[in-house]
């Protein structure tokens, strides 16, 4: 089979990476993908976003399979275009992409349904979300209600932020549309969990946990990233709050967007936290997290691609889902500078025998060697039997790496292990 699969990042190399070992696979399309990408996968100069050239690459080269990693083109509505042109693809349609799409939707879908989540009020009039800020306990989160390539969370400590917060948004727009409506809700406390799942609407099965690491700097300093490490199984995931996630939340979601008539196929990521009260959804994605896939993949014991072929059949209960005992850590190396700006162009080498190095932002130069393109560089993986025993040796492998201008968080898992001791 040939696959085409859509995005660029550490997260579609990882996905790359996995259905490389499928003896389903044959030749991978990645789309734009990146030069660091190009031995595993054909890349293919067209953005993820660029919905019409897709769909007619799709049309005019042997695809037999499309997978749509991004949130952005999936809400654009991707997958139903590729399904109409007879293209089987993993990915939520469009209505079901909505979960990520709208936060207000999602919360409305959580209070209709008793899913557990923040208390919140939804404001499409920048006055009366003023009003509301001028008396709502602080501190307090403001959302855009729409995609904001990740930036569209502000935790306002003060009043003054969250009437900050609410003019970028609503007057400002300084992420466009996406501000149009807003979200403001309760400030939740307690350790984040991810958990992203295989769904076909008909069946839902947990991957195993992770837990990111968004600031930048270490000890949790810095301004928010796209995600500087990751560790799995999260610690804090125990089997009582596994079994409650799956009544409370898991099941009841699935349920929920089949009620709504939007069925959701494909990767249902849960970003949970764990408060005092239980644990509640903080986010939805209607995809893979990213770098989380680059620690729950690796772990991943069954094939992947046959499994997606199955969500999209819908034939998920008869696919084989194991998850190795292990655990897994990955350690992003990323442009000094980053979020804010950078420089690109720095010599990357990396030793052959790291397997598990997923590129996120390289080309390839003239001369053949890889250098950094873009803020976060490279995701390196490595699995052991502890946490401890991975997050030892995907620093040890980083170590071997040259990236003469990038940097690191050195306490990836640190907060794990800690959990683990108490
Ligand atoms: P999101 O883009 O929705 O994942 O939000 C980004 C981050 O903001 C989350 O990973 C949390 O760390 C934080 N966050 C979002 N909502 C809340 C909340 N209600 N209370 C506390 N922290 C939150
Ligand atoms: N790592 C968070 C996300 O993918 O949204």
């Amino acid at each position: 089979m040939n696959i085409m699969v859509i995005g660029g990042g550490g997260r579609e190399h990882a996905i790359i990476r996995k259905i490389k070992e499928s003896p389903l696979a044959d030749h991978i399309y990645a789309l734009p993908g990146n030069g660091g990408m190009a031995a595993d996968a054909e890349c293919v100069p067209i953005g993820a976003e660029d919905l019409d050239a897709i769909v007619a690459f799709a049309e005019s080269h042997p695809v037999d399979y499309a997978i749509v990693a991004p949130d952005d083109p999936l809400v654009m509505g991707l997958a139903d275009r590729l399904t109409e042109k007879g293209i089987p693809c993993f990915g939520p349609s469009k209505d079901a992409a909505i979960i990520e799409g709208s936060k207000a939707f999602s919360k409305e879908l959580m209070k209709k349904y008793g899913i557990p989540t923040a208390e919140y009020e939804i404001f499409t009039d920048a006055e009366d979300a003023m009003n509301y800020v001028e008396s709502c306990k602080i501190p307090v989160v403001v959302k855009a209600d729409g995609l904001a390539k990740g930036k569209g969370v502000i935790i306002a400590q003060t009043r003054e932020e969250a009437k900050d917060a609410v003019t970028s948004m609503m007057e400002d727009r300084i992420f466009g549309e996406s501000g149009s409506c807003v979200v403001i809700e309760e400030f939740l406390e307690g350790p984040e969990v991810s958990v992203l799942s295989f769904t076909d609407g008909k069946t839902l099965i947990p991957m195993v946990s992770s837990m990111d690491h968004k600031r930048a700097l270490d000890g949790d300093l810095g301004p928010n990233t796209g995600g500087m490490g990751t560790v799995a199984p999260n610690p804090y995931y125990t089997p009582e709050i596994d079994e409650r996630c799956r009544e409370e939340i898991f099941l009841p979601t699935m349920i929920a967007m089949n009620k709504e008539g939007r069925t959701f196929k494909g990767c249902l990521y849960f970003g949970l936290m764990i408060t005092a009260d239980g644990p509640k959804v903080i986010e939805y994605n209607c995809r893979f997290g990213d770098p989380e896939t680059q620690v729950v993949l690796p772990l991943l014991d069954s094939d992947l691609l046959d499994i997606m072929m199955h969500v999209t059949k819908g034939t998920l209960d008869e696919a084989e889902v194991n998850f190795a005992d292990d655990a897994a850590c990955c350690v992003v190396m990323a442009s000094k500078g980053y979020p804010r700006s950078y420089e690109k162009g720095c010599l990357l080498e990396i030793p052959d025998d790291l397997k598990n190095v997923y590129v996120a932002g390289a080309r390839k130069g003239d001369d053949g060697r890889l250098y950094s393109d873009g803020g976060r560089v490279l995701g390196v993986t490595e699995r052991g039997s502890s946490i401890s025993e991975a997050i030892d040796k995907a620093y040890a492998s980083v170590k071997r790496i040259t990236f003469t201008n990038g940097f690191y968080r050195k306490d990836i898992g640190a907060r794990a292990l800690k959990a683990l001791e108490d």
